[in-house]
């Protein structure tokens, strides 16, 4: 059988650390509360000249670096982003220009956070359709510059980032064994950027509304959030015939501990083979995944023949899982 297997990674995030004690002078807030409702404790934000193709670009670099490939042998890039360099061309364009991949077809998914779930589901169709495809798919968001900098209920919570991996057909058991999506569109309120759009186009009115930022309704967001992860945590075991304990290591979307923890609650799943990283960087949205699964990899914890549980949500309302053989 052939699968779609991951080569090599990648992951970026900026210097500049902000903390919880910068933040709580910029917004009524506290070092407690923050790391005790969210888990996190600080998060990297890019300076003003810098886009989100720019942090994709170096985490593509050290994937292509791994996996002791150019850039030119790209056969897709696929980028999952909702802060994108600009509305079009698409932030994979961008970065195809910057890394000379000549040859790779590049486009966006813009599903949420969980937009990372979506490319990798996208590689795993376009290599079993010719496994000697390479192909690069990324997380890459630069959330600081959508946020809201007085709303605490949100400027809390986001930080910029970037993962990318590669991958190749290969023969055997190694690869995604499934990727599990899902929406629900009536439940956008929850989280959305209302401005800039065709419903709101920039205009002055706009910006004194501060419609160009993340307007989030948290509290209602976090209880969707929870039955999301649990539920297709558990589809993706039950599509795979797998229990909790088959798993290795569970990489959920870093967006809140408590949301994580619950999740992992309901289906059983113990939190000592949860990876988390949410208190070095906060949530980066689509991002989060990739550079979780990066560190992992650069660190040596992967092994050869892992099972690893994936999942997240996000704006849309989107969510989705992959299980995949390391
Ligand atoms: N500091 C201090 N107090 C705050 C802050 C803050 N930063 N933010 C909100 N509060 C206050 C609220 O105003 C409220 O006060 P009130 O009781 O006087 O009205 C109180 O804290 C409790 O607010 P809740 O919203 O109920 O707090 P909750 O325990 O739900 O935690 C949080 C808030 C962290 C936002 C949580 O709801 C959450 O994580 N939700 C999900 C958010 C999320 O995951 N978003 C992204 C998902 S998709 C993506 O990744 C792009």
């Amino acid at each position: 059988m052939i699968r779609a297997r991951i080569i090599s990674t990648g992951s970026y995030v900026p210097p500049r650390v902000l903390t919880n004690a910068e933040l709580e002078k910029m917004v009524d807030t506290s070092d407690e509360w923050i790391i005790s409702r969210s888990g996190i404790r600080e998060r990297r934000i890019v300076e003003r000249d810098v886009a989100t193709s720019d942090l994709a670009t170096q985490a593509a670099l050290k994937a292509l670096e791994m996996a002791g490939m150019s850039a030119e042998e790209l056969d897709f890039i696929i980028t999952g982003t909702n802060s994108p360099d600009m509305f079009f061309p698409c932030t994979s364009c961008f970065l195809q220009s910057k890394i000379g991949a000549k040859k790779a077809a590049g486009f966006d998914i813009l599903a949420g956070c969980t937009s990372f779930i979506h490319t990798l589901s996208l590689a795993d169709k376009f290599i079993k359709e010719n496994p000697k495809r390479k192909v690069m798919v990324l997380g890459a968001e630069i959330m600081s510059k959508i946020t809201d900098w007085k709303d605490r209920g949100t400027c809390v919570l986001f930080g910029d980032g970037a993962g990318a991996v590669i991958l190749t057909g290969e023969e055997g058991d190694r690869g995604i064994l499934s990727t599990h999506l899902h929406s629900d569109g009536s439940l956008w309120e929850l989280l959305y950027m209302p401005g800039g759009g065709s419903a709101n186009p920039s205009s002055h009115e706009t910006i004194d509304r501060n419609l160009h930022c993340i307007k989030m309704a948290g509290n209602q967001l976090f209880k969707v959030a929870v039955r999301a992860l649990a539920e297709v945590s558990q589809e993706a075991l039950d599509f795979n015939g797998l229990k909790s304990g088959d798993i290795d290591f569970m990489i959920p979307h870093q967006a809140n501990t408590r949301i994580i923890e619950a999740a992992a609650k309901m289906i059983s799943f113990p939190m000592d083979k949860v990876y988390l990283n949410i208190e070095r960087f906060g949530n980066t949205s689509s991002a989060t995944i990739p550079i979780a699964l990066d560190e992992m990899n650069r660190s040596g914890k992967l092994k050869t023949g892992n099972l690893i549980l994936m999942c997240s949500f996000g704006t849309g309302i989107t969510w989705g899982g992959a299980v995949i053989r390391w």
